[in-house]
């Protein structure tokens, strides 16, 4: 079995905040494995997450999903946006109160404030006539055949069947006033033979889901030679909701079969059947984030899991993506000819709508971004080195020192800004002018040229700190600002990305902690060292009643031989995601005995402490998405 050699860095922050715990602080040698718990197997039955369908997850909630650029997260929840947040650049839109809006999103902000208004066209409004949605010869008043009447188009249009899903169901149920979607893609409703015979012009319509009215979607007029079905729907009435046997519960209320949960489509309405899968059914994508998304949203150009491995290794779909867009380019009269599955059968598709949906990619595209988490890159090709090695300088731009008077006490991470977060257990808002921050330190004996050293202008503990228990253990540092300057200015750091989702990472995921920690036998390391660690799921095993899930994470390794010293708390346990993009995910803060080596250490779980954060330095420093 391979062996690795750790550095676990628990350092106390004082001899007596040891004490209690064990008293010792020698070295101790692992005996003793940790098991990574095995997760079960997926299958059909088990591909729902029961657990975290109790928080009631739905396309509003970003811990799962990235909110629209008109909407903002504000403790978890995907909220309105000011319209004057929306970046400025674009096309004006009209509405269906009469107005016209600057941008897209200007719209939808206000549309999101108030609904009830809807978005009518691209372009100024004009006196072009509106739009509707109509169900007909349906036997219900929530079914039927849909027809449409799009603004500047002097009749109403079938859709044709073969560019009809859920996602345009629901949005065609939505626009109709049925909040909870569709409940069936095709309604029962008196087909006249006529019609029939009829329908060899309808249109085609492609939604993302999340509009509230047709109109948004893009509509082509398709033309064949002979008939086509057309498309139909059921909105979804409590009184409709046949109730499956064992139904999946929607977070809207509505019911729809369990097998259609985890299958990549947004059934519900409200993408509540899609947010706690642990597999997805019919080849739809799992990301790691537990949601399932299309396969078409795989490789689309956009990142659609949070945890961004959908966009990944897109190499050789791009052809595929490439062949699929000139499909839909129109020729110079904008009309596409092409010969369709029968080649006697002359198809013609015009484009007849603006394309809103990648107008809300480009106004994705504006919104501000920070940089965090990524390196610069490295000139020298260095061999990987394996846990428990030292660093050289620029592998850890994020990591500071603490010090103390005269001693290091404890590792901190630089968050951007004049920011620094550390553990609240070693500092004291009371010795904030004894505090100096290090930064770019690689060794305290010698330190290198690059060092930088700031003083301290303010220390924020959490104010439910408990020294006992060790929960909260989170500060802040905020460091002074050099005499007429208005920033913190570190040439060689790098603020670490600061998680905003507990979702980001998952057991089994390895991460690295780095500090200068004690050596075997208590000896005293000048230079900053890193190990790598797996996350553990479930640590109330190894600590009983004083592992708390929602506050701490835990992480040891997994192949038993650990050589555990000591080292420093405060300092960074930094996950990598699919991008490279390095997120601070726990903060050093205990372990048993202050590094015994058979129980794993404890962190504190920095994503449940992102609105504190951000409360104090300011959500523009630390929001990576939609500020
Ligand atoms: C179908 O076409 C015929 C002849 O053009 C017309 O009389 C009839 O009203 C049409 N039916 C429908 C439902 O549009
Ligand atoms: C909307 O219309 C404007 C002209 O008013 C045009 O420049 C713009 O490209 C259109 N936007 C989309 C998404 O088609
Ligand atoms: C810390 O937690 C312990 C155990 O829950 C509790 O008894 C104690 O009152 C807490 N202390 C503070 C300062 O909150
Ligand atoms: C976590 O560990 C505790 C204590 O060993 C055990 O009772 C519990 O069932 C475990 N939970 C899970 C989800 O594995
Ligand atoms: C991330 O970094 C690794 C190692 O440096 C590299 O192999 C990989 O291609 C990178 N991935 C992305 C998405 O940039």
């Amino acid at each position: 079995m391979k062996r690795v050699h750790v550095v676990l860095l628990f350092l106390c922050f004082s001899l007596s905040s040891c004490e209690g715990r064990d008293g010792k602080h020698r070295k101790n040698q692992l005996t003793k494995k940790h098991e990574l718990p095995s997760a079960p197997a997926v299958t059909q039955e088990n591909l729902v997450d029961e657990k975290c369908l109790l928080n009631k997850f739905t396309h509003r909630s970003c811990s799962k999903v990235f909110c629209q650029p008109w909407e903002r997260c504000v403790d978890g929840t995907c909220t309105c946006k000011l319209p004057y947040q929306c970046p400025k650049n674009g096309t004006p839109v009209c509405s269906t109160n009469g107005r016209s809006y600057p941008t897209y999103c200007h719209q939808k902000s206000f549309e999101c404030l108030r609904p009830g208004t809807k978005f009518l066209n691209n372009g100024t409004c004009t006196t072009k006539g509106g739009f509707s949605v109509t169900l007909n010869y349906g036997n219900v008043d929530s079914g039927g055949i849909v027809k449409v009447k799009l603004v500047g188009q002097d009749k109403e249009m079938f859709i044709c069947k073969n560019s009809w899903g859920m996602v345009e169901a629901n949005v065609a149920c939505f626009d109709l006033g049925f909040p909870q979607g569709a409940l069936h893609t095709q309604a029962r409703f008196y087909y006249p033979e006529d019609l029939r015979m009829n329908s060899t012009e309808c249109l085609q319509v492609h939604c993302r889901g999340f509009e509230t009215t047709l109109a948004e979607c893009t509509f082509s007029k398709r033309r064949v030679l002979g008939y086509q079905d057309l498309a139909s729907v059921l909105c979804y009435t409590p009184d409709a909701d046949l109730l499956p046997r064992e139904p999946f519960q929607c977070v809207n209320g509505k019911h729809i079969p369990p097998e259609r949960a985890c299958d990549g489509v947004n059934d519900c309405g409200d993408q509540s059947d899609e947010l706690c899968c642990k597999g997805c059914q019919h080849g739809s994508f799992l990301c790691k984030s537990g949601v399932c998304i299309p396969n078409q949203h795989k490789c689309n150009g956009e990142v659609d899991c949070i945890t961004g491995e959908d966009e990944v290794g897109c190499e050789e779909s791009h052809d595929r993506r490439i062949h699929a867009t000139t499909r839909s380019r129109t020729s110079q009269d904008g009309l596409l000819r092409t010969g369709a599955a029968h080649p006697e059968v002359q198809e013609e598709i015009e484009i007849l709508t603006a394309d809103m949906d990648t107008e809300r990619k480009r106004i994705k595209s504006l919104l501000p971004k920070i940089s965090c988490g990524v390196k610069r890159p490295v000139h020298t090709r260095r061999k990987r080195i394996v846990g428990g090695k030292p660093a050289q300088a620029g592998d850890f731009p994020w990591q500071v020192a603490i010090k103390d008077e005269n001693k290091i006490n404890c590792g901190g991470i630089y968050i951007g800004g004049c920011w620094v977060l550390t553990a609240a257990h070693c500092v004291r808002p009371s010795k904030a002018h004894h505090y100096q921050i290090w930064t770019s330190l690689i060794d305290w004996i010698k330190p290198n040229s690059e060092v930088i050293v700031e003083r301290v202008e303010r220390v924020i503990v959490h104010e439910a700190y408990n020294g006992t228990t060790y929960q909260n253990d989170i500060a802040l540092i905020e460091m002074k600002k050099h005499f007429n300057q208005k920033e913190c200015m570190f040439s060689n750091s790098i603020p670490a990305c600061v998680p905003w989702s507990p979702f980001l990472f998952q057991p089994k995921d390895t991460c690295i902690i780095s500090g200068w920690g004690r050596e075997k036998g208590n000896q005293k390391v000048y230079s900053l060292r890193w190990g790598e660690v797996n996350l553990l799921s479930n640590c109330s095993q190894f600590y009983p009643n004083r592992f708390y899930e929602k506050e701490m994470v835990c992480a040891g390794t997994a192949d038993g031989s650990i050589d555990a010293c000591k080292g420093d708390s405060g300092g960074p346990l930094v996950c990598v995601n699919a991008n490279n993009v390095t997120y601070v995910w726990g903060i050093v803060s205990w372990g048993e005995n202050c590094g015994q080596p058979e129980f794993p250490g404890i962190y504190t779980k920095v994503a449940n402490y992102f609105d504190w954060i951000s409360y104090h330095v300011g959500r523009a420093l630390i929001s990576q998405y939609n500020v």
